[in-house]
């Protein structure tokens, strides 16, 4: 019998796909061949509005002219500078720029190569920052049900999507998790939903168990991505960062996604009033072209690394690639367009109507919730024969062949365009949407 690998074509057969199905893809391949502005081209010519943003990263869409010429100007002039014990001018004025665009004093800027380091600089500057200055007792992290912050050890320990967990041992100790804050009560809301600040409180019971003193983070993305897009009830973030700082325990909000733009403002943070400790980014921070990633560190934070963390390197922690040229100059380039083009603006304007077109979607049978915030809505479909992902996965390859991406999780199907997209851009990302849904029955 033909072993399933004999079968994949051997073209695509040495890559080793990430977070794919390998055999299934290999036997009908998606290929990406190019991309300009809401659009990929397909190897088979095809126009397919891109529903996902990349992968919620290409806010702007592809090809932004501006930042294309950025990264060519860059690579002629400084394609690389080593980022321990030096620097390049770019990558201050940048960090500048970020801090500007951040909640509060949340004013100085970490740099990563993509989200899954932003959490693990994140996780590892809250367990130092205690240590030094003398909380070394604060070694346990918090994170959330459902929670997605990338796929490194501190990560998927306070992450909570179960596969992302089961194949990979015993995790990091010392983490506990809190509940997703979301029940049946608030199917089908538009926004924020109501009525689940108790989801909050119930960070108070698990402190209450392991001792708060003994705490260093909590870690939440401020709405939930991966998992399927959850907006916080109203008043959950707000107790939370009360909640938090009575402990003296850090707050951590994951803005891989949520991170310019996606929800009308530069951070989740500024959209909700909140201010916690740290902010995670990567995507959009250049809108995906080069890799790239962020951590906004509060100033009380960073002056305790400076202060307690004597004359050498205060904090032991980098990568090779931490604020590469080719990046930073993308990140620069994508930070003016934002401004330029009033990018956030157009996502509270447009917000209502995208939400609604969503929800008038949902009115079948075979979905059974609809959610919206920002330019991420999603719908959760109805599976078939108890079968997890059965409806969802058919959507998802439906929607293609229909010339839509869109983002499959679970029984959940995101939809997270450019946020430059216009009301006739949302019509026709609908439009796709229903036919495929009616197509897939
Ligand atoms: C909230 C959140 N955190 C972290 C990550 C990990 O980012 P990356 O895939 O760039 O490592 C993601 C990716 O989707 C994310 O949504």
């Amino acid at each position: 019998m033909a072993h399933d690998n004999e079968r994949i074509n051997d073209d695509l057969a040495a890559y080793w796909m990430p977070f794919t199905p390998n055999k299934g893809f290999k036997a009908n391949p998606k290929l990406l061949v190019g991309a300009d502005g809401l659009y990929y081209t397909t190897s088979d010519g095809r126009q397919v509005f891109d529903g996902s943003s990349g992968l919620w990263c290409c806010a702007l869409g592809h090809n932004q002219p501006k930042i294309v010429e950025a990264i060519r100007e860059q690579a002629g002039k400084l394609d690389y500078a080593t980022p321990f014990g030096y620097g390049h001018p770019a990558a201050f004025e940048l960090a500048n720029t970020l801090a500007a665009r951040m909640p509060g004093d949340l004013n100085h800027i970490f740099y990563t190569n993509s989200g899954s380091e932003s959490v693990e600089t994140a996780l590892k500057i809250a367990l130092a920052y205690h240590r030094l200055r003398g909380e070394g007792e604060r070694v346990r992290l918090i994170g959330r049900v459902g929670g997605y912050h990338g796929v490194g050890f501190g990560g998927i320990s306070v992450g909570g999507m179960v596969n992302n967990r089961k194949f990979f041992g015993a995790m990091l100790p010392g983490v506990d998790h809190m509940p997703l804050p979301y029940d049946e009560a608030m199917k089908f809301s538009h926004g924020q939903p109501e009525g689940g600040v108790q989801y909050a409180d119930a960070l108070e019971e698990i402190l209450t168990l392991h001792d708060p003193s003994t705490v260093a983070a909590v870690i939440v993305e401020p709405a939930a991505g991966s998992a399927g897009v959850y907006a916080p009830p109203k008043g959950y973030l707000e107790r939370l960062r009360e909640i938090t700082k009575k402990h003296g325990i850090l707050l951590i909000f994951d803005e891989v996604i949520t991170g310019f733009g996606r929800l009308g403002y530069a951070t989740a943070a500024e959209r909700f009033g909140i201010e916690p400790d740290l902010i995670t980014t990567a995507k959009a921070l250049n809108n995906g072209a080069v890799p790239m990633g962020a951590v906004a560190v509060h100033k009380n934070v960073y002056d305790g690394f400076m202060d307690n963390g004597g004359e050498g390197v205060e904090f032991f922690h980098g990568y090779t690639y931490s604020a590469h040229p080719l990046a930073v100059a993308a990140a620069q380039a994508a930070q003016a367009l934002y401004d330029e083009l009033d990018v956030y603006a157009n996502v509270r304007a447009l917000e209502g109507y995208f939400g609604d077109a969503m929800h008038a979607l949902g009115q079948v049978d075979t979905i059974v919730d609809v959610r919206n915030i920002g330019f991420m809505p999603a719908l959760t479909f109805a599976q078939i024969d108890d079968k997890p992902m059965g409806r969802s996965s058919q959507i998802f390859q439906k929607a293609y062949e229909n010339g839509l991406k869109v983002r499959l999780s679970g029984d959940h199907i995101a939809v997270a365009p450019p946020l430059v997209s216009t009301k006739e851009d949302i019509d026709i990302l609908a439009a796709r949407l229903r036919k495929t849904i009616a197509d897939v029955g």
